[in-house]
């Protein structure tokens, strides 16, 4: 049986490589896709979400516009990698993309997932959230309505990291753009007993794709093999690169293959008062317990899978086969 997932996005280049392999892969049960200020401006979010599911031929797919900013910060858009729209300011029509879009939900993106939720749990068949930029929505829903946490399997994130930054020298972005939203979601996860796998940056670059792959995938009939090479071709002009990364993609790829990444069950706190750490996740992979009954601190209350190994080779193969999928526009789902 397809594995029902949900992405809460803030489409970008590689939220647009994971929504692709979300909605073509057959494996997957896309049920909803909620939006977040991220990447971009939420309004921005959904327009781009919106091509990205036209151009996989999921129109049915439920999408919802969600938080405009942070719970506290000011929005703070990342045009500098993603450009000015977000989606690599790509020209669709060029691309030949689909021009009528996905339909918008009318709800807020909160209430959607809270009906999603509650459904799988009387359906008896709990979702993986993939939270792919800011957890603003994620927030939201789990301190509005907790209850929905029995129709969570696992929160699967993109976001934050053992050993590095890039939105500053301690912080990933997604924890960065909103440090108290992240910090929220996982005391949430700890209280409501929900499962969480940690895609950081420690994995975030190690699945590539090359130039030359994303021209094959340029040449393609189908609209999705069109855009997938459309978004790494873009990547590696932006960077001079002769590859770029499948990113967010990666965590959907940690829900159809898990066996594809290395885990450790650690204890992650969010830093939330740092004046150049704010954002930072710490990752307490300390070895001795001794250590820790000298520690001030104590230990942080949440352990969470932390993702510190992937295999490149075995995810690449399976994201070029979901948006390769030639065929008669048919997903194969
Ligand atoms: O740090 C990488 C993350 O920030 C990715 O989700 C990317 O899309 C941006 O949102
Ligand atoms: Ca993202």
């Amino acid at each position: 049986m397809a594995i029902p997932v949900i992405l809460d996005v803030d489409t970008g280049l590689d939220d647009a490589c994971a929504l692709l392999l979300a909605a073509l892969h057959p494996d997957l049960d896309l049920r909803a896709v909620t939006c977040v200020a991220g990447n971009a401006d939420v309004d921005q979010v959904v327009r781009n979400t919106q091509v990205v599911l036209a151009a996989a031929g999921r129109h049915e797919v439920p999408v919802a516009r969600g938080a405009t900013r942070p719970l506290l910060e000011p929005a703070r858009p990342a045009r500098h990698v993603h450009g000015e729209d977000g989606l690599g300011d790509l020209d669709h029509a060029a691309l030949g993309l689909p021009t009528e879009p996905a339909e918008v939900d009318q709800r807020h993106a909160v209430e959607l997932l809270r009906d999603e939720l509650l459904a799988a749990v009387s359906a008896g068949e709990p979702v993986i959230l993939v939270p792919l930029g800011p957890l603003t929505n994620i927030a939201l829903l789990l301190r509005s309505y907790p209850e929905t946490a029995k129709g969570l399997a696992r929160i699967v994130f993109m976001g934050g990291a053992a050993a590095v930054g890039n939105a500053t020298a301690a912080a990933e972005f997604n924890v960065w753009h909103d440090p108290e939203a992240a910090a929220i979601v996982l005391d949430a996860a700890r209280e409501l007993q929900v499962p969480v796998t940690m895609y950081g940056l420690d994995v975030f670059y190690d699945v590539r794709i090359t130039l030359d792959e994303a021209d094959l995938l340029l040449a393609m009939q189908q609209p999705a093999g069109r855009l997938a090479g459309a978004l790494i071709r873009a990547q590696c002009e932006r960077f001079a690169a002769t590859s770029a990364t499948i990113g967010d993609a990666g965590a959907v790829c940690a829900v159809l293959d898990p066996a594809g990444l290395t885990t450790a069950s650690l204890a992650v706190h969010v830093e939330l008062a740092g004046a150049r750490t704010r954002g930072q996740t710490v990752v307490d992979q300390r070895q001795w317990v001794g250590d820790l009954d000298h520690d001030p601190h104590g230990i942080p209350p949440t352990q969470v899978d932390v993702a510190l190994g992937v295999d490149g080779e075995r995810w690449r193969a399976l994201w070029l086969a979901a948006v390769g999928r030639s065929g008669s526009g048919d997903t194969g789902r």
